[in-house]
């Protein structure tokens, strides 16, 4: 571990998730998210303006992570076993619809929540919260899988409580890991959102300006109702793997952070994982 404590490397293992506070400032996001009002033509301060809950932008900017905030990236190497095991081009993917993803790279596409659920009363994440998801909608998910191996959550503007963090289920990454070792056909991205109704421990993911949060990439999660009027900026840049999870590592203090993670959800040492039947991308 070049960045994480032991205590981040136990939260991660019992939590599903580390947080590195401040990896940017205000004064590095706001002509971003300026930048990102002209894109969508909307007023900042003129709410009317607003004419959609939500948006997910393109990029205009990109920034390697490693100059902006090398601590940041000490962390994501940290939880992914190191900077050799990440691809940095994810070139094999540009075919489907994600050119712009660069796992060496941050960038302004952001997904602005602007008023998501505003109608009605904000509640609290439970499992009837609409749109429980795990992310990588373009793959045939298998317990190995590795086109998305980190659910990264990037604030880019202060998120107090009931504005819009993100909701996440922070036991959910086990009861996926197990209904996944269950799969070794690999099942549809959507299959595994019914396992939110076993889950309990719930988390509103709020934060400040430059906090970056790096959950396990099996975590449940959903977008919350944002009823304060504040647009709420944040991206989920992903990152890759060259090649798939391994759980089967000759040398046990080989594995990722996020492979032991798995290890302790099926409640093994080691796990010899096969895919029974063939990686399949989607829109390809
Ligand atoms: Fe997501």
């Amino acid at each position: 571990m070049q960045t994480l404590t032991p205590a981040d490397v136990e939260h991660f293992l019992a939590r599903g998730y580390v947080t590195i506070p401040g990896c940017f400032n205000h004064t590095f996001a706001q002509p971003l998210i300026d930048h990102a009002f002209e894109r969508m033509g909307y007023a900042p301060d003129d709410p009317a303006t607003w004419t959609e809950p939500i948006r997910y932008l393109d990029h205009a900017h990109k920034f390697l992570i490693k100059d902006l905030c090398p601590r940041a990236w000490g962390a994501i190497c940290d939880v992914l076993g190191g900077e050799g095991r990440i691809d940095p081009t994810i070139h094999r993917m540009e075919t489907i619809h994600f050119s712009s993803v660069e796992s060496f790279k941050w960038s302004d596409a952001f997904i602005v929540n602007l008023r998501y659920g505003a109608d009605e009363p904000w509640r609290p994440p439970a499992p009837d919260t609409a749109r429980w998801h795990k992310d990588g909608s373009f793959f045939k998910h298998f317990l190995d899988s590795y086109e998305q191996a980190l659910l990264v959550v990037l604030q880019w503007t202060d998120t107090p409580p009931k504005a819009g963090g993100t909701f996440v289920a922070c036991d959910s990454y086990q009861r996926v890991a197990r209904f996944l070792a269950d799969h070794p056909e690999g099942v549809t991205p959507g299959a595994c959102s019914h396992l939110i109704d076993q889950c309990q421990d719930f988390l509103e993911l709020t934060g400040q300006t430059g906090d970056l949060t790096l959950l396990h990439p099996f975590t449940l999660h959903a977008s919350s109702p944002n009823p304060t009027g504040r647009p709420r900026f944040m991206t989920n840049p992903p990152v890759a793997l060259k090649a798939p999870l391994d759980f089967n590592r000759e040398d046990p203090s080989d594995f990722s952070l996020v492979e032991r993670a798995v290890l302790q959800a099926l409640d093994v040492d080691r796990y010899d994982f096969r895919p029974t039947s063939p990686r399949e991308w989607y829109g390809l």
